[in-house]
């Protein structure tokens, strides 16, 4: 929070390291280390934009960023919302701030609850996993016969060397629950589709 603070809203090169899938992380930028590089902020809004969810769920609202990003495109769009969980309560206090000034909030329902206990009603379009990257497996899996199989499931942080959420996510595939692409950004980003249900 300290260094999203420090930085103002300005953009830094991105921090990651180099991976053999993205070997020029400093191609992209960030606000800070937390929130989802500027670039896929911008694919999350097109994301939005191109696939009309009717119900966003996001695990890690951190600051509140990518939420407001996605929350954008669903102002564009003219219809859905977004349901985001914090469950640190300093953290959710100031994404709470940040959404209240954004103009947002009406497509918006900020929860300071874990990603692990939330329960969302209804058909989730758009799944955003963006907590703790051991439990990445544990929260798709929770949320899974609630997507929809046309809708789309994205994992952030699942570079080759964060490992942790590739991992969880190859794993999901091998077990004939997802079909996964590895998109090679700097901190790496699953897009899946669960299998079952799908035309
Ligand atoms: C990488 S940050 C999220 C960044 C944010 N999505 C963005 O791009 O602007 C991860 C956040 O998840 C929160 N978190 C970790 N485990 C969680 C859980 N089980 N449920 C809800 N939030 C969690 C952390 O406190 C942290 O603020």
């Amino acid at each position: 929070m300290l260094q999203a603070e420090r930085a103002q809203g300005a953009l830094l090169p991105e921090y990651h390291r180099p991976t053999p899938e993205c070997p020029n992380p400093r191609l992209w930028s960030m606000y800070d280390s937390m929130t989802a590089e500027a670039e896929v902020l911008e694919f999350l809004l097109c994301l939005v934009t191109t696939l009309k969810p009717a119900l966003i769920v996001e695990t890690g609202s951190f600051l509140g960023i990518s939420t407001l990003w996605m929350a954008q495109g669903l102002k564009r769009n003219g219809f859905g919302r977004i349901i985001s969980c914090e469950y640190d309560p300093i953290v959710f206090a100031k994404a709470q701030e940040k959404i209240a000034a954004s103009g947002l909030q009406e497509w918006i329902e900020l929860r300071n609850e874990s990603s692990l206990e939330m329960a969302v009603e209804g058909r989730i379009d758009l799944l955003f996993s963006d907590s703790d990257m051991p439990i990445r497996r544990q929260e798709v899996t929770r949320f899974l016969p609630q997507i929809n199989p046309h809708g789309v499931i994205l994992m952030h942080d699942a570079s080759s060397h964060l490992k942790t959420v590739r991992e969880a996510a190859l794993a999901m595939e091998q077990d004939g629950l997802l079909s996964v692409v590895l998109l090679p950004t700097p901190r790496g980003l699953v897009l899946a589709q669960k299998r079952e249900g799908r035309a």
